[in-house]
């Protein structure tokens, strides 16, 4: 993966806007206990609350600008995080930590940049091998994709709400937009825009070009299976809501089959 110090560095402001899986993660990683394997963290937004909290955090990711980020954040919130950390530049689908963990999260549609198939079974099979036999969970979320409504809508912006960061003077106002879908793989080309609008009135402006698999409930459950994980729980979101046609997300509790 080609390292783009710019994705990386703008990366926790540009999903500041995104914050409503961390009070779960928060939860889940303090009812687990111990060290918590952070699979494609970017640049920390889930890995920095979790050091914050006091955990060990093995924070994965095969972008070497991220774990520069991550780790620029850890030494930035004091407390011994930055021992607590460890970054590892590695490719999810065949990782290798030398230890097992009871909680393993892969947060923010993670999985989804994982195209094919075989790839998508061996980082499944991947974290299962870094899971404790007795007690150890994967905790992960990805969209709830309703294909029809996407290959419908192609080119259509959707506004993804807005973002006030007050320390920078600025808003960031989101948007996107499915560019592109394979109905038969489940591929799909999306844009998610970034308009950053200065309190000076100056206007910048950013396209971040995404190719993801989506994911259906029935194809998640069969590949966890394969990958030796079943499912304890499934959610629609991250309160705890069934997941159900028309739930956003699917938010998956799997535990070592
Ligand atoms: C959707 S972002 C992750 C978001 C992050 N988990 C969060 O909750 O903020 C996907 C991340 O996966 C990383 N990535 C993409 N392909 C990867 C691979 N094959 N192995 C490891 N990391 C990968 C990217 O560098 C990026 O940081």
């Amino acid at each position: 993966m080609t390292p783009d110090r710019d994705v990386a560095s703008r990366f926790l402001i540009e999903h500041a806007h995104f914050d409503e899986d961390l009070s779960l993660w928060r939860a889940v990683a303090a009812e687990r206990g111990g060290a918590v394997l952070d699979l494609g963290c970017a640049a920390g937004r889930v890995t920095l609350p979790l050091l914050e909290d006091g955990h060990e955090v093995w924070a994965v990711d095969a972008d070497a600008s991220m774990l520069a980020e991550v780790a620029h954040g850890a030494a930035a919130l004091g407390t011994g995080a930055a021992q607590r950390l460890r970054t590892v530049l590695a490719d999810m689908t065949g990782f290798r930590l030398g230890t097992r963990v009871r909680l393993a999260i892969a947060a923010m549609n993670t999985l989804q940049v994982l195209l094919e198939p075989a790839d998508q079974l061996a980082c499944l099979a991947c974290v299962r091998e870094h899971l404790e036999p007795e007690g150890g969970e994967f905790w992960f979320d990805v969209a709830l994709p309703d294909m029809a409504d996407i290959a419908g809508s192609l080119g259509l912006v959707r506004a993804e709400g807005h973002h006030r960061d007050d320390a920078g003077g600025r808003t960031l106002w989101h948007s996107a937009w499915f560019q592109d879908l394979d109905t038969v793989t489940g591929t799909a080309a999306f844009v998610h825009r970034v308009e950053e609008v200065a309190d000076d009135g100056a206007v910048r402006q950013w396209h971040r070009h995404h190719l993801v698999h989506l994911f259906s409930a029935p194809e998640l459950h069969h590949l966890l299976a394969r990958a030796g994980l079943t499912v304890l729980q499934a959610f629609g979101d991250f309160a705890g809501s069934p997941l159900e046609p028309g739930a956003e997300r699917q938010v998956y509790r799997c535990g070592v089959a």
